[in-house]
């Protein structure tokens, strides 16, 4: 169980994370910050491209990272906008495929969390790594 203490630390170290969002085109800076089972944390921003559709989201850049790294396993995602926007759906589907029960933390540039709710809260019915035939 995370303590509150640690999900404001998430939140702070996604707030930091914000402010070095590539977002030139929406001007919406995006923060995230992922807690794997290991301890470690991995941040991540979103990273946008004047072809806009090749834009990435905070949250899968900080997942990409820390899978890279060999991680599989995520306690909790914070993510810190201006107003409290949730993830995508392209996000949520990319962090079922790692588990529904990773905590969602949504904060404010205060560092209070606005919202909290698991992956499998998030995608209801999500299509995982055992819907597929082996
Ligand atoms: N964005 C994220 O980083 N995460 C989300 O879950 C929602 C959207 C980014 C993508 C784009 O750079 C900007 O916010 C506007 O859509």
């Amino acid at each position: 169980m995370m303590t509150i203490e640690d999900k404001k630390k998430l939140l702070q170290i996604a707030a930091q994370v914000r402010s070095q969002a590539y977002a030139p085109y929406s001007c919406y800076h995006v923060g995230a910050a992922l807690l794997a089972a290991s301890g470690k944390i991995y941040d991540g921003v979103n990273i946008e491209n004047a072809a806009y559709p090749v834009t990435i989201c905070a949250e899968r850049v900080a997942v990409f990272k820390a899978v890279s790294e060999g991680e599989r396993e995520f306690i909790a995602i914070a993510v810190v906008t201006s107003n409290g926007g949730m993830p995508c759906g392209s996000c949520r589907q990319v962090l079922a495929e790692f588990g529904l029960n990773t905590l969602v933390i949504i904060g404010d540039l205060e560092g209070n969390i606005l919202k909290e709710a698991t992956v499998g809260e998030l995608l209801p019915g999500a299509f995982q790594p055992q819907d597929l035939p082996r």
